[in-house]
Parts: structure tokens; C-alpha cells; sequence
């Protein structure tokens, strides 16, 4: 490769892209952002791209280009969000984003072939970046993923990708791609069109250049926004042509519009507005025009940015990136290396962290239940997941059979002494877990690391078992795990800091969030979701209709009401947990007293298909389960729909707030930030409000502790405010 680069690209360490000549005329454009792993966009690249855009400009040897990253493993994994956290308006926003789409634009007039050669993460700003180019060429590595996951912190693609994604691969599929923020593999993006080609990694320059030189001698032709060359009639399916014939009438194109705002607003229940604003973008630019388009898209990237909605969302992000860089220990403090683990109960937690311990963090796993059955269940349910990866061509056969193999069960300790972790989630009591806790010790001659995976019993209690407390830790695990963000570890006064640094690396190599708390009834997760539950008990013994409560939750941004949540989890797990808490923390953590007839009328909830909720029938039955009418006659309450939904809301969010102060207060939680994250990732408290500490701080203390104060007034003690707000609300202070 000869070099034509200007004297700053040749000395420039500080420069994120360069621009080297071939002796075939292709000028490679590599991105590589200097001092970060991986490529993010950031504002100061307008000025690069002018310099690169006026060097090929100038040099007439260039016939092609080639965008490639020089990161190992990514190509641009977005826009570098914190920049949008210096702009106080939304005039600049829409400045900044139109600055973009000048150079997009630009990119995409370029009068020669550019292609997009991407390996690893190609998202946001870097799959809009490649949307401007001529052709795009991705490889199938597992890291390789495409999309424009700008919903999720509440934006929009502002980079001109809800003009040139639909144009691209349809109406439909963009708002697909655009309203879930979904990321598709290079195999996926082939067969939606969003690139070209899809090539080994080893190949990718190859064929990148191949392409470039096709491109040139007109051997390859492009579908381009610019210049539509071909028609894609016989390439399609007559399903896609039909979508195709919905999407090139004005009044086809109205019926999918309707039908995707109809769609979201069902599923945002209006806490989010992107999503709508993603969809008028679209409709605007394929109904008015692609200026338009973009004009609006810049105008209501403005407005989404400035957003309380998108600030809470971003926050979360910073949050969860700082808790990933979280060692929870002093420094010096090293983790040990952790090649095999034991997993003692193959029921529904055991099989699920058997799972994501093989296939995300890749150890070695070795389950124990007390029975066949017991083992056959934790090995069927991981191969399950398997399978259905398996169907949806997310895995070949092949790696998921490796993978598996990793996973093994048995009914003795054989194959524990080797562990260097094991974890429990044997049934819940005490006495058992303790039982496992001297197994172990034993077995494994003092060697591992015990962890528990209870969600009551305090880990100081449990390790009062073991010869060596100092090895004796809580991994607190949710339902499902593997598709639950957070990994909560419990740890005591002695449990010792190299085993706490080694379980956060283990919990950060599964893929889980990790937030560090202090032992204590409850710790942090199940003792905040007590008495938001037991509110909604309150005040079905009030007489508000079940239904009524689950969906003012609903409404307020909780993925499920707290009712259903009860039926779910097992009410007889919840009326165990309960005088636990109520031990701990006094009367305020009791349910109402009618809900004893529960018990007695032997309502467990779905697990014996005896709830609040009616569950004989078809699974399958679409539509809101109904709610079972004899409970009111059982529990002798009158249902009433008095109660307005954000009244209903209020009282449940509070208790919740509250008990995350209390935590906070008495040191189980180590700050806000980690109380946030514990609260959206592991209870699904409603992100767009940030979590209960961001709540606290939105809404003011002050104005919390005044409402609290009255709630007080009308139902006593439980709505007591904590006194850290008390405290904040009189000398005006913030969490953050
Ligand atoms: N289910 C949840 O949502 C959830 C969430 C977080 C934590 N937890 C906690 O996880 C633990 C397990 O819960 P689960 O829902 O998986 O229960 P589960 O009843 O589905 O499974 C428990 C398993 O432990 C096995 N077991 C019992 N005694 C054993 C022994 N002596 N040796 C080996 N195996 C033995 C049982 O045979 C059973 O397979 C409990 O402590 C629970 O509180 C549950």
C-alpha cells in the first residue's frame, strides 16, 4: 500500500481517521478513535471529514474508497452520547444533527464508489454512516451487529437514519429495526438487504476491495437513494412484494403508519415519545420528500434529546457503563480465576445460572440436585434455550452441542471438589442451605467460594455455618436468568474482598449488571419490591379492583401490575418473605391482614393455577387474563373503580422510594447510582423516570416528604418519610 496522506494524517496519533492509497487507485479510510477501544462518533469528526473529503477531492489517482475501522473488534458502535450532554437546547441539537447530515450527505454525493467494510459493532451513528455509503460489506463474526438502537435511550436516529433506512430495506422493516433498536448479525442484515454481502473475517479487505473495483467498472450496480438502478421485482417473495405494494401507495403506506403508532402507543402507554417521533420521520420523508425528512428528523432529535424521558435514559446508560468498571474493592485487590462452578438445585434458578454460567461467562458447570429429576430438569431447561436459539438461527447445532457439553449433572458431590465456586438454590430454608454450606466446605476441603442464591435469608445467618465465613457470599439472581439484566451480591461484614472481586468479574462475564449491597433482610432488591406490593394489597383490601391496580402499575411504566407479579412469583412465597421483613422492619412491611384467607384457601397463585387471576384454559388465549371474581367474596371486599390510576401509582412508587432511601440511609446500599440501576434492571421500576433516587431528585424532596407527610396522615405509620429525605427536603439537596 503507498501512503498519500497529508503530513498531519502521517504524524497523527491524535487523528481518528486516515486516508492510504493502493496501487489499484482505492483510497482506505481507516477510523480508529486514538486512546479508546472502541470507535464512537464524535463532533470533532466534521472537521476530519472535510480534511479527508478535500484530499480525495484533490487526487485524481483515487477511483474508490473503502471505510474500514482499525479496532479489532468494532467497526462504530454509535455516537459518543456524551456530547449531547453539553447542549442546553434544542436549536443546538438540531444544529448538531443538521452538521451531520451535511456530512453524511456529502459522503454520499461523492462521485466515486465508497464501501462500508464492517467488522464488529456497527451502530447508531457508525450503520448511518455506512447507510451513506454505496455499498456495504459486513462479516459474519459473532461480534458483527447492525442497528439503530437510538430508541433505547429514548432519541432517534439523528444521522439521517430514518430517511435512508427505509429507502434502503422498506417502510416496515426500518420501523421494525428503528422501533425496537434490534441488532441483527451479518447473516440477518444480508437477508434484509441492509448490506451486500457478508464475507469471513479473514476476508474482509479482500473482498471490500473486490467489491470497490467492481464497483468502479461498473461490474457490481447499487440500489442508491441518489441512483435507483435496478428494480428488485424478481428478487422477492410474493410475501415482501405485497409489503412492497403496501409501502409504494400513499394510502398503503398511511395503513402502516396507523398501524405502527397504534402499536407503540399500546406498548409506551405514552411514558415514551420516540418512538411516535421515529415514525413521523419516516412518514414525513417518504410522504414529503427526503429534505423534509431530514429536516424533521433533525428538529425532533432536538426535542427528544432535551427530553426528561431521554436525560433519565442516558443516565441510566452512564450509569450502567460506570458499573461495569466497578471492581467494588480496594485497589490492588485481584479476583481469582474461576474455571469450573457448582450449581447445587437443578429447579428454576439453579438451571438458569447453570445456563448463563456455561454460555456467557463459558465455565465449566457441574449441577447437583437431590434427585434425577431434579438434574433432568436443569439439563432439559438449558438445552431449551439452546433449541430455540437453534430454531431461530441464532446458533448452528454445532455450537450449541458444544456449548451444552460444558454443562453435566449428577446426584452426589462428585466432580465438587475441583469447583472453585459453588452456588446454591437449593430450596428456601435455612437449615438446608446451611446443610449445603458444610457439604461443601467439606468437599471442596475449604477451597470455594459458597454463594448463595436466597432472595430472604440473610447471608450473615447462612454463614454462620461455615468454618470460614470469609468465603461466604449472596448472588442474588432474578427470574429468568438468562434474560435478567442485574446479578445483586450480598456480602457481609466478613465476607473478604478478594471473594468479593472475584464474583463481580464471574457476574460481569455472564453478561449480568452487578451492584454490590450489604447483607441485611431482604438486601436491597426484595426489601424495596415488599412493601410496593403490600401497598397494592392495602388497597385491594380498600376495595380497588385487582385489574385496576395491575394497570395503573402498567400505566405508571412497570412491565407487570403487582398483583399479577404476586400470582407469578407464588403468593405463598410472598406471605413467607413478608413476616421475615416484618421481623426486621416492624408492622409497616406486613400485607393487609385479610390476605391470611389466601393461605387458607390455598392460592398460591399461577405455579397451583389459584390466584387473584383465573388460569384454567388455553395458555395461548390471547388478551389480559381475567381476573378470578370469587377472591373478592373470599377476602369479603367490594371492587370499586374510585380510585384514579395515578393516585393508585403514586402510593405503590412511594413505598418503593421510601424503602430505597431507608437502604440507602442505613448503608445496604452504597450509593444512588447503584440503587437506580438495582431498581430498573432487577425490578422493573419504569427507566424514563431514572429510578427511585432520580425520581426523588426530579420531583424535589421536599415535595416527596409533603406527600408522604399527608399519606401518613390518612394511613399511618408505613408512609413515614425516611429521614435522609426529611433531611434533604429542609436543606434543599439532591442525590446526583
Ligand atoms: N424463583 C425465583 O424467582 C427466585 C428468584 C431469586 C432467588 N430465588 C431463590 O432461589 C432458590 C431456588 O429457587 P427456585 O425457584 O429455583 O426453586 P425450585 O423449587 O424450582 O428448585 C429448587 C431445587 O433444589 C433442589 N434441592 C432441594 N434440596 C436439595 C439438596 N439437598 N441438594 C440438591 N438439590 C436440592 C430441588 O430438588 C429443586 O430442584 C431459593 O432460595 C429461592 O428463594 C428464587
Amino acid at each position: 500500500m503507498t501512503t498519500n496522506t497529508d503530513s498531519k494524517v502521517d504524524n497523527e496519533s491524535q487523528t481518528a481517521f486516515s486516508l492510504q492509497v493502493d496501487d489499484k487507485g482505492i483510497g482506505w479510510i481507516t477510523i480508529d478513535v486514538p486512546g479508546e477501544t472502541q470507535n464512537t462518533v464524535k463532533a470533532e469528526f466534521v472537521d476530519e471529514f472535510d480534511r479527508i473529503f478535500k484530499q480525495v477531492e484533490s487526487d485524481n489517482a483515487i477511483k474508490a474508497l473503502i471505510i474500514i475501522s482499525g479496532k479489532k473488534d468494532g467497526f462504530v458502535a454509535g455516537a459518543d452520547i456524551s456530547m449531547l450532554q453539553n447542549l442546553t437546547s434544542k436549536e443546538q441539537v438540531e444544529e448538531l444533527a443538521k452538521v451531520g447530515h451535511k456530512v453524511f450527505n456529502q459522503l454520499e454525493s461523492l462521485s466515486l464508489p465508497v464501501v462500508a467494510a464492517i467488522n464488529g459493532a456497527c451502530l447508531g451513528a457508525g450503520l448511518e454512516l455506512s447507510l451513506s455509503c454505496s455499498y456495504r460489506i459486513c462479516t459474519s463474526a459473532s461480534s458483527t451487529k447492525l442497528g439503530l438502537p437510538e430508541v433505547q435511550l429514548g432519541l432517534l436516529p439523528g444521522g439521517g437514519g430514518t430517511q435512508r433506512l427505509p429507502r434502503l430495506v422498506g417502510i416496515a422493516n426500518s420501523l421494525d429495526l428503528m422501533l425496537t433498536g434490534k441488532q441483527l448479525n451479518g447473516k440477518r442484515a444480508k437477508k434484509l438487504g441492509l448490506v451486500n454481502e457478508v464475507v469471513a473475517n479473514s476476508n474482509l479487505m479482500k473482498a471490500a476491495a473486490k467489491a470497490a473495483l467492481d464497483l468502479v467498472n461498473k461490474k457490481k450496480i447499487v440500489v442508491s437513494r441518489l441512483k435507483p438502478e435496478v428494480s428488485l421485482g424478481g428478487l422477492l417473495s410474493a410475501k415482501e412484494l405485497q409489503k412492497l405494494a403496501l409501502e409504494t401507495t400513499s394510502f398503503g403506506r398511511k395503513i402502516i403508519f396507523d398501524k405502527a403508532l397504534e402499536t407503540v402507543n399500546k406498548k409506551t402507554r405514552g411514558n415514551y415519545p420516540s418512538p411516535a417521533k421515529i415514525i413521523k420521520c419516516v412518514q414525513v420523508g417518504m410522504e414529503e420528500g427526503y429534505e423534509a425528512g431530514l429536516e424533521t428528523e433533525a428538529k425532533l432529535f432536538g426535542e427528544l434529546v432535551m427530553s426528561e424521558e431521554a436525560s433519565q435514559l442516558m443516565n441510566i446508560f452512564f450509569a450502567s457503563t460506570d458499573l461495569k468498571k466497578d471492581t467494588f474493592v480496594s485497589d490492588g485487590i485481584k479476583s481469582q480465576p474461576i474455571d469450573r462452578v457448582g450449581v447445587l438445585g437443578g429447579g428454576l434458578m439453579g438451571a438458569g445460572i447453570a445456563f448463563v454460567t456455561a454460555d456467557k461467562a463459558g465455565k465449566k458447570v457441574r449441577i447437583k440436585d437431590q434427585n434425577e429429576k431434579g438434574v433432568n430438569h436443569a439439563l432439559k431447561y438449558c438445552w431449551e434455550i439452546y433449541r430455540n436459539k437453534i430454531k431461530r438461527k441464532h446458533m448452528t447445532v454445532n455450537d450449541a452441542g458444544q456449548r451444552f457439553a460444558a454443562i453435566t449433572g449428577t446426584t452426589s458431590y462428585q466432580g465438587f471438589k475441583r469447583c472453585e465456586l459453588v452456588i446454591e438454590a437449593v430450596f428456601e430454608s435455612l437449615e438446608l442451605k446451611q446443610q449445603m454450606l458444610k457439604d461443601i466446605e467439606s468437599v471442596s476441603e475449604g477451597n470455594a467460594i459458597f454463594a448463595s442464591n436466597t432472595s430472604s435469608i440473610p447471608i450473615t445467618q447462612i454463614a454462620e455455618a461455615a468454618k470460614d465465613p470469609s468465603k461466604v457470599i449472596g448472588l442474588h439472581y432474578f427470574s429468568p436468568v438468562d434474560k435478567m439484566p442485574l446479578l445483586e451480591i450480598v456480602i457481609t461484614d466478613k465476607t473478604s474482598e478478594e471473594v468479593i472481586a472475584t464474583c463481580v468479574e464471574f457476574g460481569k462475564a455472564q453478561g449480568k449488571t452487578v451492584i454490590v449491597v450489604k447483607d441485611g433482610t431482604g438486601f436491597y432488591t426484595s426489601r424495596i419490591l415488599a412493601p410496593f406490593v403490600n401497598e397494592a394489597g392495602h388497597m385491594l383490601a380498600e376495595g380497588v379492583a385487582i385489574d385496576r391496580l395491575d394497570k395503573a402499575l402498567k400505566d405508571a411504566g412497570f412491565p407487570v401490575g403487582p398483583i399479577t407479579l404476586l400470582d407469578e412469583v407464588g403468593i405463598d412465597v410472598g406471605t413467607k418473605i413478608a413476616p421475615i421483613l416484618a421481623e426486621s422492619f416492624g408492622d409497616r412491611m406486613l400485607p393487609p391482614k385479610l390476605f391470611s384467607k389466601l393461605e387458607q384457601d390455598n392460592r398460591k397463585g399461577k405455579k397451583n393455577k389459584r390466584g387473584f387471576y383465573k388460569y384454567a384454559g388455553s395458555a395461548k388465549k390471547k388478551g389480559p387474563r381475567e381476573v378470578d371474581q370469587s377472591i373478592y367474596t373470599l377476602l369479603g371486599v367490594s371492587p370499586n373503580n374510585n380510585m384514579s390510576g395515578d393516585a393508585i401509582a403514586e402510593r405503590c412508587l412511594l413505598q418503593m422510594i421510601n424503602e430505597a432511601v431507608l437502604c440507602l440511609q442505613e448503608g445496604i446500599l452504597n450509593s444512588p447510582r447503584d440503587g437506580d440501576i438495582g431498581a430498573i434492571f432487577g425490578l422493573g421500576f419504569p427507566p424514563f423516570l431514572g429510578g427511585p433516587f432520580r425520581y426523588v431528585d426530579s420531583q424535589g424532596a421536599a415535595s416527596i416528604v409533603k406527600r408522604m407527610n399527608e399519606l401518613e396522615k390518612q394511613f399511618g405509620e408505613r408512609f413515614k418519610p425516611a429521614q435522609r429525605l426529611v433531611d434533604m427536603a429542609a436543606s434543599n439537596k439532591t442525590f446526583y
